[in-house]
């Protein structure tokens, strides 16, 4: 196929993700992460059309026809990342909240108090369309030189219908612009704001017949998500919001089982959500209902390590019980403040003992399918989208032993290269 191939990259180890197209890898096969030494990848406009050792491919494609080429014989080549969990958008940060949190204030007290979330609604509520966009903009930008090229993005910091809305459209309107793809959640009952003050369930009401079915109206959202948390949402009130949302054509993923095991898990499994987030508190029963179910347990390993707390979720367990597990940051400016998945991968293997190889699947092909895109990205084979990261380290488990630094070179994105020597490309 002569001179048709854009770009042609070569790399020391290319770490595929492959293999699991159609579903997401469970308890063994969690470990059966393809890596190609000397490895080579053919891209043809926003395409992968070759992957496969070096020589196989450069005889596939003949070299010299290969519009940009990139040798990288001590790098590391992966799918880009994708996150499936963040607060992305938000006015304001919370830097006093981490401090007071360190002097043994709890996170949940300082909600209670009208803190936490609540400070980031107060500052969102205020922040124009312009000025939110101009900040996670920046946010977006960082997320890419860190690797990531897919993130799921929830609003959450708005709370009534004219500034959620104007968090989606933020949203929205980044997707239209940035080279990131963004997959927009809709997570009015993320807490209780303040005008609402001991009235909950109208709370749920008024974004189950008001808001929701304005969101889905104009498409807005393509998942809805809920705090289900003691103090925050019940499980009923949950389900009642969450029902509503399947019947208006949206998926679901929430928050569950993080503080307190209220049963959070088992609500998703009821109700055939695509993902189920944080789960330190998940019950045995839960976890088997998960797997039964086909629905993702999305960990976020930042949240427990900012909050100063002992405990993880059971990643070991779920992946014995077959769970499909997935890996995500949780940025926000409260209990997460990284999206830095080379370092959500770090924590993962200290504190939870994933191996390597297990939360590399769980930040590629395992997040993709959780949001219904692992036919599309998340791994490195023919037909998909080419999102590819080059890590200028000599094999795959550099990246999270090594942690701290950025050690991405090059990005990839839909076949254009976006960053170069870890720095955005001119032009
Ligand atoms: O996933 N738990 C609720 N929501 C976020 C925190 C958001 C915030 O603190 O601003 C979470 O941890
Ligand atoms: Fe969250």
């Amino acid at each position: 196929m002569p001179g048709n191939v854009d770009l042609l990259l070569t790399a020391g180890n290319v770490i595929t993700a492959g293999g699991f197209k159609k579903e997401a890898a469970r308890g063994e096969a969690m470990r059966k992460l393809e890596i190609i030494e000397d490895g080579a990848v053919a891209v043809r406009g926003e395409k992968i059309i070759e992957v496969g050792p070096r020589e196989k491919v450069l005889e596939k494609i003949a070299k010299e026809t290969a519009h940009t080429f990139i040798h990288a014989p001590g790098m590391t080549l992966t799918p880009g990342f994708v996150d499936p969990h963040t607060h992305s958008v938000f006015g304001g940060f919370r830097e006093d909240e981490f401090a007071l949190r360190i002097s043994g204030i709890p996170y949940m007290e300082i909600l209670k108090e009208g803190g936490g979330i609540l400070e980031t609604v107060r500052a969102t509520r205020k922040t124009s369309k312009d000025e939110l966009l101009e900040k996670s903009r920046k946010v977006l930008d960082r997320i890419l030189l860190n690797g990531t090229t897919t993130v799921e993005i929830k609003s959450g910091y708005g709370l009534d219908l004219e500034n959620e809305v104007k968090m989606l459209e933020v949203i929205d309107q980044l997707q239209k612009e940035h080279p990131v793809d963004i997959i927009p959640t809709f997570l009015g009952a993320h807490a209780l704001p303040e005008e609402y003050a001991g009235r909950s369930d109208d709370f749920i009401d008024y974004m189950k017949d008001e808001v929701l079915p304005y969101v889905a109206e104009r498409k807005l959202a393509r998942f809805c998500d809920v705090f289900c948390e003691e103090g925050v949402f019940s499980v009923e009130q949950s389900r009642r919001l969450l029902r509503k949302a399947k019947e208006l054509g949206l998926e679901i993923r929430f928050h569950a089982d993080e503080m307190v095991s209220l049963g959070g898990a088992e609500l998703a499994a009821e109700l055939g959500a695509a993902s189920a987030d944080h789960l330190l508190e998940i019950s045995l029963a839960g976890m088997e209902k998960m797997a039964t179910a086909d629905v993702t347990a999305t960990l976020l390993p930042a949240t427990p390590f900012t909050l100063m707390k002992d405990k993880y979720a059971p990643a070991r367990e779920m992946i014995d019980r077959h769970v499909p597990l997935a890996l995500a940051s949780d940025f926000n400016p409260g209990s997460c403040p990284t999206h830095s998945i080379p370092l959500i991968m770090t924590l993962a293997c200290l504190k939870m003992k994933m191996t390597p190889e297990e939360a590399f699947i769980a930040v590629t092909i395992n997040a993709a399918h959780s949001l219904g895109l692992g036919e599309d990205v998340g791994s490195i084979e023919p037909g998909k989208q080419a999102d590819l990261v080059l890590f200028d380290v000599p094999n795959h488990r550099f990246i999270p032993y090594y942690y701290g630094i950025n050690l991405v070179d090059t990005v990839v994105k839909k076949g254009k290269i976006i960053v170069e020597k870890g720095c955005f490309k001119e032009g």
